[in-house]
């Protein structure tokens, strides 16, 4: 029987009505929940990005303020422009859009990001936090996966997952959320000499390598369940993930698809750690 499809837009869908209401009841209190999105340089697939999360804030009545820089900004300027908004009290998260230009160092701009702000959970505080279950931001992509894989009522006690994908944004989180929740993990990388032999053993995998058709059907143990992190172009130009769906979804119990799976859950986990920070200064 084929998987059962996980369906992004349907869940982040849920998600953000409750986010709405979280903004409302905020609103009653005094606070306008509000998130800095900024963008440095013109890359085609950052602005796209960018707009998206500005509109979903704007769907869910959050403050999104968007900043777009030219790619000459200096690290200079742009870590001041970062002081400013952590300074700012009608800014609960900052969103510094990744990849900088070759002249600023990347991972210098996120420690300068305060980590009360850091809803990406990108901030080396944040990612400590999560290593030692410690509350802090908890890096969206992954975030949405386990919110997923809770949607399905599936419990990972003694399970053993599987993460493809050895990436500070995706995998090296992935692999804490799912350890966190007592799965057995294990983290297959580039340098993995037989990635079939583990993957076949997986009750759950993720595959997050940005790679197309990196797990096939004869790969997967049937009954796993399936996300697919990837984003990538087929031959034709369309969108595909890592996983060969077509193929996978025959052997899976359940899968995501590309597009229309992990991608909006991304965003929406982006507007759930916003509205957590606006929601703490009520606290502070
Ligand atoms: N570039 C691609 N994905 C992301 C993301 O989730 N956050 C940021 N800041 N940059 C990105």
């Amino acid at each position: 029987m084929a998987a059962q499809l996980i369906d992004g837009n349907a869940l982040s869908q849920l998600i953000r009505t409750q986010a709405g209401e979280r903004v409302l009841q905020l609103q009653a209190r005094g606070v306008k929940p509000g998130l800095a999105v900024v963008l440095v340089g013109d890359n085609p697939a950052s602005q796209v990005y960018v707009r998206n999360k500005v509109k979903a804030c704007e769907q869910v009545g959050i403050h999104s303020v968007m900043e777009k820089y030219d790619a000459s900004l200096s690290q200079a300027e742009l870590l001041a422009r970062v002081e400013a908004l952590n300074q700012d009290k009608h800014i609960h998260g900052i969103l510094v859009q990744l990849p900088l230009p070759a002249h600023i160092d990347a991972q210098k701009v996120i420690e300068a990001i305060a980590p009360e702000k850091d809803v990406d959970g990108f901030h080396v505080a944040s990612a400590g936090a999560l290593m030692t279950g410690l509350p802090g931001y908890w890096p969206c992509t992954p975030h949405g996966c386990m919110k997923m894989l809770e949607h399905i009522g599936y419990n990972l006690r003694g399970k053993h997952a599987v993460v493809i994908g050895r990436s500070n944004i995706v995998g090296k989180p992935m692999a804490m959320m799912l350890l966190a929740q007592n799965a057995t993990v294990t983290v297959c990388h580039s340098a993995t000499t037989d990635l079939k032999h583990h993957t076949l053993q997986a009750d759950v995998i993720v595959a997050a390598v940005g790679k197309r058709n990196i797990l096939t059907a004869d790969m997967v143990k049937p009954g796993a369940v399936v996300l697919d992190v990837g984003m990538n172009r087929d031959d034709d130009g369309k969108l595909c993930g890592d996983v060969d769906f077509e193929g996978v979804r025959q052997v899976a119990s359940h899968i995501t698809p590309v597009p229309g799976g992990v991608g909006p859950m991304t965003i929406t986990m982006l507007l759930v750690n916003t509205l957590a920070s606006a929601e703490q200064t009520l606290h502070a």
